[in-house]
């Protein structure tokens, strides 16, 4: 496609000082502080309810902080908010298209908005992402509006990209396409803070994480790091019944259920010892189970406390 590189732009693309917005009985956002930098693909990780989409609407100015300033880009999200929009690509979480245009009438006309993109661009992206531009939006299906919402977002080129659980709802084919167009970015320089509540949807993708619990500010590190204290889980499907006490007392193992077939383990750090051992027997399938965030605040509180 047409993206080209950027010039490096000095200091933080996106930086959070005091950002709150409270919406009282303890919702909303908190005393956010975050730096951002140019070239990350940084993961804003928390359950619902979190904080993460209202981060969000402050950066674009969709709402207005209660205390607390974000700049992007330099700018001032409030003071200068129209230049932060016409410089960001933003996914919203409740993204509604207008359901009796075709999805290119949807796009000529979001293009229009902006000043014009250019349809190459466009038309590049709509492949990749294998996105049926000709019908009517109501007849599309909830990843096919997403693959909409994510072209929106892109095809004007734009130098940082607030995502807002951009993979939620893609099927795998689609969710690759993405992750390489997010690597293509990142590589070009471009910024791209995006949200989820899951960490397996994000971990390929990202370079360094925030989690956010309760409108507040859990921790910030690279994704190495929160793996380590993260419990990890696996669940290998047999040929026969396995003993779940064999992999009991493994290095790093916290827990071992057997159900028919069926071995379900937490474990922590290397996944070395529990293959090795799944090794001893006729494996049919591994799954990995999707992490429980939660969990993961456990781990990391007790480790800063320790
Ligand atoms: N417009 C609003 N009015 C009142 N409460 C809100 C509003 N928007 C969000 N909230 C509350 O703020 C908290 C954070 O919401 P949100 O940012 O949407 O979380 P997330 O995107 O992480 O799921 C939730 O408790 C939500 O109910
Ligand atoms: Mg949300």
């Amino acid at each position: 496609m047409g993206y080209g590189e950027l010039a490096v732009t000095p200091g933080p693309v996106i930086a959070t000082a005091g950002l709150s917005k409270d919406y009282g009985a303890d919702r909303g956002l908190f005393g956010l502080d975050l730096e951002i930098h140019a070239g990350e693909v940084f993961g804003f990780l928390g359950p619902n309810g979190a904080g993460k989409s209202t981060t969000m609407r402050l950066l674009l100015d969709l709402i207005k902080p209660s205390s607390g300033s974000a700049r992007v880009l330099g700018l001032d999200t409030s003071r200068e908010s129209l230049e932060v929009r016409r410089r960001v690509g933003y996914l919203p979480g409740d993204l509604t298209l207008y359901p009796k245009l075709s999805g290119r009438a949807v796009l000529d006309y979001l293009a229009e908005l902006r000043g014009g993109v250019d349809g190459r661009v466009r038309d590049a992206l709509a492949e990749r992402f294998g996105a049926d531009l000709d019908r009517p939006v109501r007849e599309l299906s909830t990843g096919n509006r997403r693959k909409l919402g994510l072209i929106q977002a892109f095809m004007h080129e734009p130098e940082v990209l607030i995502l807002d659980e951009p993979i939620a709802g893609l099927d795998p084919l689609v969710q690759q396409s993405f992750h390489s167009l997010l690597a293509e970015v990142s590589a070009q320089g471009r910024t791209v803070f995006l949200s989820s509540h899951t960490l397996s949807e994000v971990e390929r993708v990202t370079h360094r994480l925030a989690i956010l619990r309760r409108g507040r500010l859990v921790v910030v590190d690279s994704l190495e790091n929160l793996k380590r204290v993260a419990v990890q889980r696996l669940e290998i499907e047999f040929a026969r019944p396995v003993d779940a006490d064999e992999f009991r007392g493994l290095p790093g193992v916290t827990e071992a259920r057997a159900e028919g077939r069926t071995v379900t383990l937490s474990f922590e750090g290397s996944v070395d010892p529990v293959v090795k051992a799944a090794a001893r027997h006729e494996v049919r399938a591994i799954h990995p189970r999707e992490d429980d965030l939660e969990e993961i605040f456990l781990r990391y509180y007790q480790e800063s406390s320790a």
